[in-house]
Formats: C-alpha cells, structure tokens, sequence
C-alpha cells in the first residue's frame, strides 16, 4: 500500500511576540491508503496543529509533507487551496454548518467554494449523500431543525462530496453522546471500508478503538504509535 500522506521532520513554531511557542518537534509519520488512524493525546500536545497542517489549512515551519507524491510543504495559497477542494474531506467537532442553509445545501457547500456550477446532476449527487447518511427525510431541514448527530451526518456528507481520497476529522464525536457516538463512528468504518483513508483525533480511548491504527503525541513528539489488532475490532465492532 502506497503512503497517502508522509511528514518528514516536521516542525512547527508559532510566534507570540518575543516568544516562540515549539508545538510540533520534528515529526516522522507516514499513513497508508486505506488506513483508519486515530491521533490522541493530551491537550496542548498539537493534535490539532497537525492536523491542520495536514488538512493545508496551514503550513509548518520546516520539514516536508508529502500527499501522495507530491510535497505540498512547497505549494503556493492556491495551489493548496486547490488540494484541500479535490482531495481532502473535513469534518469538525463543532460540525460548521451555516444555519440559514438546509441540508442539501450544506452538503453542496465545498462545490460553491470550488466555483462548480451547482445543476440538477450535483443537487441529485447532493441528496445521495444525504440518503448514504440516513437523511433521506430531512433534506430540507436547517441545522437548527436537527440532533447533534444528525448535524455531523450532514458534515459527514458534505466532506464526502467532493470524492476526497482523505478525510480529517477534528474530535468528530467530540459533542456527541456515546449512542451518537457509535452510529458515527459505524459511519466512518464504512467509509474506511469503502477505502477512504481517515485521520481522526479524539481523545476518548472508546472512539480510537474503532480506528486501526493510534498515534499517540506528547509535547510535540510521537510518543507511541500502535496498530489496534484485528481481533479487538471486531470484538468492539458491536
Ligand atoms: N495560533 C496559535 N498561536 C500560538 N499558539 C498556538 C496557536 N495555536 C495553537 N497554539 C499552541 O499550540 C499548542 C498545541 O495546540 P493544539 O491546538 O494543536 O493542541 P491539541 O492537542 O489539539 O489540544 P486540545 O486537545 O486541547 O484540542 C498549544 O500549547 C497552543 O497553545
Ligand atoms: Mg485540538
């Protein structure tokens, strides 16, 4: 299996006046196509910036980030920005969805930014989504109209909507119940057993038990990297 994505000594700083605060200290990591990684660790410990870094939302301070082949450590604002519309997907602990759109237009979101014309082949690709997530009732509804999980199920779909080979997640069950948690957590088995690659920070040992593989971070550093094995999930695969 090819590495869909690999950081090489990867740093980041950020600068607070006079002060430069060290959040990621040289990091080594590289993920497999197909791979379902759980990030975990204390707060502070720069799940987060990784995980933006990756997701091109921003940029480390030295090092190399591969995605694919290609070392987007070197891409300029647009280029990045034109990654992070073809090959990422995002979802959120907060979900971001905009409360004045409803669920079919929340899913079409990513294809407005990217300047896609929307037609009626999107909006149908729109409500497949939203049936693929179990809202197949709710496609008018507004964010306000529906639970916290069915908000990230629309996050979900929406992250799906450009056919990312990569999808991020920031603490994705982060406001949800446990019940919410596991049909989340279902939904993104199946998207990794259709083949999306998955990052996912959390910092619930339940949630990273779903995941095939957890990384561990502690004060910048890998502090431990374990593959889950095969029979603990299906043993939690309830
Ligand atoms: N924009 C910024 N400017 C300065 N420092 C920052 C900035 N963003 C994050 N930090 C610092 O970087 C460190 C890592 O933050 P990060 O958000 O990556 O942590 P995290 O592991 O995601 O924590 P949590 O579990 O609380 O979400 C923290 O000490 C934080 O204060
Ligand atoms: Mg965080």
């Amino acid at each position: 299996m090819p590495a869909i994505v690999r950081i090489v000594d990867l740093v980041k700083n950020y600068y607070l006046g006079a002060q430069t605060v060290h959040v990621l200290k040289g990091l080594n990591l590289a993920f497999d196509e197909g791979d379902f990684v759980a990030l975990m660790g204390p707060s502070g410990s720069g799940k987060s910036t990784l995980l933006n870094i990756l997701g091109c939302l921003d940029r480390p301070t030295s090092g190399q980030y591969y995605l694919g082949e290609v070392d987007v450590s070197e891409m300029s604002d647009d280029q990045l920005s034109e990654v992070r519309s073809t090959y990422l997907g995002f979802i959120f602990q907060s979900y971001n969805l905009l409360p004045q759109y409803t669920v079919v237009e929340n899913i079409e979101l990513p294809l407005l930014y990217q300047g896609v014309k929307l037609n009626e082949a999107t909006k149908a690709r729109c409500i497949a989504l939203a049936e693929l997530v179990g809202l197949g009732e709710r496609l008018d509804h507004r964010p306000l109209q529906l639970s916290g999980g069915q908000q990230q199920r629309v996050a979900i779909a929406r992250s799906l909507v450009n056919d990312p080979h990569l999808i991020l997640g920031d603490e994705p069950t982060g406001n949800l119940d446990t019940k919410t948690s596991i049909e989340i957590m279902q939904m993104l088995r199946q998207l990794n057993q259709s083949g999306k690659t998955i990052i996912m920070v959390t910092h619930e040992n339940d949630i990273a038990a779903w995941a095939r593989r957890v990384v561990r971070l502690r004060d910048g550093r890998v502090e431990s990297d374990v593959r889950n094995d095969t029979r603990t999930i299906v043993e939690l695969g309830r």
